[in-house]
């Protein structure tokens, strides 16, 4: 044994939802312990923001990046840097995305403000490409490092099929570390930017959440399309239908997996237009 620690552990506990029972979580630190965590069937959870985990668990092992692996790195590369632009060291997929974002406002490198306040991170936010309307992960990426069993390759985001929510990197391929191609920018032009973008999530709710249930389907705001299906308010068990905006279901305090599948099979009912799934359910 290499020694990740590993505990068993109610993963509601690493959800924003707040939903989803136990399983054997592996603390890997190291690309060693990671390399003997996926020996087995492994699921790899970030800041879970984007889960609806069951309430039985999940067979598998969950393997959470920390120690070295959520550490960042952001010095800028003298050999890959040419001003205005800067390459950063390398940041673990482990490291929140909020705090990255505030650090690299204050040091004045632009880029990536459009994605402020989604609570991912880092590898799950390049995992599946998050963004706003005023930008993405994939707007400030230099190199990503990802881990898969059969072994470590670096990439650059050429070398990817990416798109709107979507790296094009499969399931279960671990982004381990990324370094970061950013512009330097006043500080204050970048915080103006970040309240921009901010000003856009006035109307989405406080609580317990997995933000946005469906992608837009063509550009098409799917919370719009679930607002006029007249389904704000709907409830089920403790969970509901935002009534700020259709797309986010929350928890009221004790929902269950179950009570979420049920809300999302009543928007694919009612809603008459197809729409993809953005959270992701496990199992
Ligand atoms: P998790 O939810 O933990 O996992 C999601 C997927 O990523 C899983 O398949 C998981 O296996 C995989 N994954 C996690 N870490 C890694 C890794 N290191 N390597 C490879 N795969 C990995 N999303 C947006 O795009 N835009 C928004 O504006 C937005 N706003 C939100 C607001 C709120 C209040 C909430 C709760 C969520 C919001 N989201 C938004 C959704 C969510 O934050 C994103 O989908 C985010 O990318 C999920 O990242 P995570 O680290 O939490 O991943
Ligand atoms: N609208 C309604 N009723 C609703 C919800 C929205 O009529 O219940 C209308 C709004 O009034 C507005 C339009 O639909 O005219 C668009 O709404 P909004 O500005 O909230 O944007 P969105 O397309 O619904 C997207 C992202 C969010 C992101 C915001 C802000 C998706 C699926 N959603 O929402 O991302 O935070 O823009 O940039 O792409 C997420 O992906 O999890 C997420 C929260």
């Amino acid at each position: 044994r290499t020694g990740a620690r590993v505990e068993r552990l109610p993963l509601s506990r690493f959800t924003t939802l707040g939903v989803g029972g136990e399983a054997e979580v592996w603390f890997v630190e190291t690309h060693e312990q990671l390399q003997e965590a996926m020996a087995q069937p492994y699921r790899i959870l970030g800041g879970g923001s984007n889960l609806v985990i069951a309430d039985e668990g999940v067979p598998e092992r969950v393997i959470r990046l920390s120690g070295p692996l959520a550490e960042r790195d952001l010095t800028p590369d003298p050999h890959l840097s040419e001003d205005p632009w800067v390459v950063t060291g390398w940041v673990g997929g482990g490291v929140p995305l909020p705090g990255l974002i505030r650090q690299l406002q204050k040091l004045g490198l632009s880029g990536l403000e459009g994605t402020v306040g989604i609570p991912a991170q880092v590898g799950g936010a390049v995992w599946m490409n998050a963004g706003t309307r005023y930008g993405e992960m994939f707007d400030g990426l230099h190199t990503l490092e990802i881990v898969t069993p059969e072994g470590l390759r670096q990439v650059t985001p050429d070398d990817l099929n990416w798109g709107y929510r979507d790296s094009g990197i499969p399931r279960n391929h671990i982004v381990t570390r990324v370094r970061l191609k950013l512009r330097r920018a006043a500080p204050e032009e970048v915080l103006a930017k970040m309240d921009f973008a901010d000003q856009a999530r006035k109307g989405q709710p406080k609580m317990k959440t997995p933000g946005c249930a469906f992608k837009n389907p063509g550009g098409v705001s799917a919370g719009k399309l679930i607002d006029e299906a007249g389904l704000k308010g709907s409830r089920v068990g403790n969970a509901l239908i935002a009534p700020e905006h259709a797309n986010f279901i929350v928890n009221l305090g004790g929902a269950t997996a179950a009570d979420v599948h049920a809300l999302l099979g009543l928007i694919r009912e009612r809603v008459p237009v197809p729409m993809e799934l953005e959270y992701e359910l496990w199992p």
